[in-house]
């Protein structure tokens, strides 16, 4: 077997592993449910090695949907333990909306999901039965895109907002730091509990306990107020309208116009949807002078102005001109995100030279591949294939010489979080399918021009 088939055979073993029989985990132990972006992700991976478990990740998610629209950050396997917080904490019962029967969050993820089941279709050698599937879930894609339209975007700016840092998918990044400052508890507002996560992985990896009450103080204050979002909405001290999640939901916009021609509906209303979503992240979140997308915070009317990796992400789904993304890419390399010179890892989450920047706290600055992954796909669709090559490098350097781990550090490309994680594995086997050129031509630069 050459290196390359090696390779996407260690990364089919480790989605193998976390197969559930119903959904794939994210990771063995630190993860033991099913997230809602990772499904996503671990969807595209599946659709080259499995369409049945492809489409099965999807299905199994959107079982869960809400009787609202929202599709939660993680579906509740009743069969596993060790993870925080539970279903007892989230009391989704307390909302008409959420499913009797199964347990559930009360927060969103980015919306990648039209998207993965895009993919997928395009990938199916049984056509027939992959439209089928497209046919089953395009009302559940378009009730959660109209979910949060209706829910999210309250005065009809085109751009959603979030309201937990969970939802970012991004924890303890930065971007969240002043909210977090700002939302002072008393002792008696503390949240009692006992985390498990820092049990399993290096506390040094993961979010600080300052930073996991503010998480639960949010979930209580979601559960009191019975999910009700205009109530939500006028309590919640966390609310932002998010780069990374508005260019998912305008990318997964166009994959539904797309999955519409293809079931013979309109395409038209959801190819306005996408361009009204491109519209208002240009002219809300671009930053002309800085030339970069930040994100906005709702609670002070204020851009948050923190550079992290993901506010290059709008490239993923055409919202920059041409004009805007050589200017972005300019950034990326100036800044240190990117660097040819093999001196580190490109491209870490945070800043390397931001504020509280770290090579191992989580969201805080080591290198994700999903990050990447979108950057790949961006940097291509603009033409900058060089930079797209080097960042498929980087990818197979990190899973080659330190395995499939959760997040790297930049610097050392040691792998942080947790071991044999799902996406990473996902997201590897779709470039080795479809970036092979890539791929290959990664191996050999590597030899030439050292990274690390
Ligand atoms: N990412 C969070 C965790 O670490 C929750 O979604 O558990």
């Amino acid at each position: 077997m050459n290196a390359t088939a090696a390779l996407r055979e260690q990364a089919r073993q480790i989605l193998e592993s976390n197969w559930t029989g119903r959904f794939t985990r994210p990771a063995p132990r630190l993860y033991p449910h099913q997230w809602s972006w990772d499904a996503a992700f671990i969807a595209l991976g599946w659709a080259h090695v499995d369409q049945k478990r492809a489409q099965q990740e999807l299905r199994h998610l959107f079982r869960a949907q809400w009787r609202n629209g929202l599709v939660p950050h993680i579906v509740f396997d009743r069969r596993a333990r060790g993870y925080f917080p539970g279903p007892q904490v989230w009391e989704t019962h307390r909302c008409p909306h959420a499913p009797a029967r199964k347990a559930t969050s009360g927060v969103v993820q980015p919306p990648l999901h039209a998207t993965a089941a895009w993919a997928i279709y395009q990938q199916a050698t049984d056509r027939s039965a992959a439209r089928a599937f497209l046919e089953e879930l395009f009302p559940k894609l378009v009730a959660w895109h109209d979910y949060l339209f209706r829910e999210r975007d309250p005065q009809g700016e085109g751009l959603v907002y979030i309201r937990h840092p969970w939802e970012s998918g991004m924890d303890n990044a930065p971007l969240w730091d002043g909210i977090e400052q700002r939302m002072h508890l008393n002792p008696s507002d503390r949240p009692r509990y006992r985390r498990v996560d820092t049990m399993l992985v290096a506390e040094a990896d993961r979010p600080t306990g300052a930073e996991y009450d503010r998480y639960v103080y949010l979930v209580r204050l979601f559960a009191e107020a019975g999910y009700d979002e205009a109530r939500i909405r006028e309590a919640c001290p966390f609310l932002v309208q998010d780069v990374l999640f508005n260019t998912l939901l305008c990318q997964a916009e166009q994959d539904l116009a797309e999955i519409a021609s293809v079931l013979g509906e309109d395409p038209e209303p959801f190819r306005q949807r996408a361009r009204r979503v491109a519209e208002a992240v240009n002219r809300c979140l671009w930053d002309e002078q800085r030339a970069l997308y930040f994100d906005y915070d709702l609670g002070v009317s204020q851009r948050i102005w923190v550079r992290m990796a993901a506010c290059f992400t709008p490239l993923f789904a055409s919202i920059p001109d041409g004009l805007q993304a050589a200017r972005l890419v300019s950034h990326l390399e100036a800044s240190g995100f990117f660097n040819w010179d093999g001196s580190r890892y490109s491209v870490p989450s945070y800043d390397p030279n931001g504020l509280g920047f770290s090579p191992v706290q989580y969201w805080r600055g080591p290198v994700w591949i999903n990050i990447n992954w979108l950057l790949i796909e961006g940097l291509a669709r603009y033409g900058y294939t060089e930079h797209a090559a080097h960042l498929c490098r980087t990818v197979r350097l990190l899973v080659e010489r330190h395995g499939f781990y959760e997040y790297y550090h930049p610097y050392t490309g040691e792998g942080h979080g947790s071991e044999q994680f799902s996406w990473t594995a996902a997201l590897v086997l779709d470039l080795l399918a479809r970036r092979p050129t890539w791929m290959q031509w990664g191996v050999r630069s590597t030899r030439r021009r050292a990274v690390a």
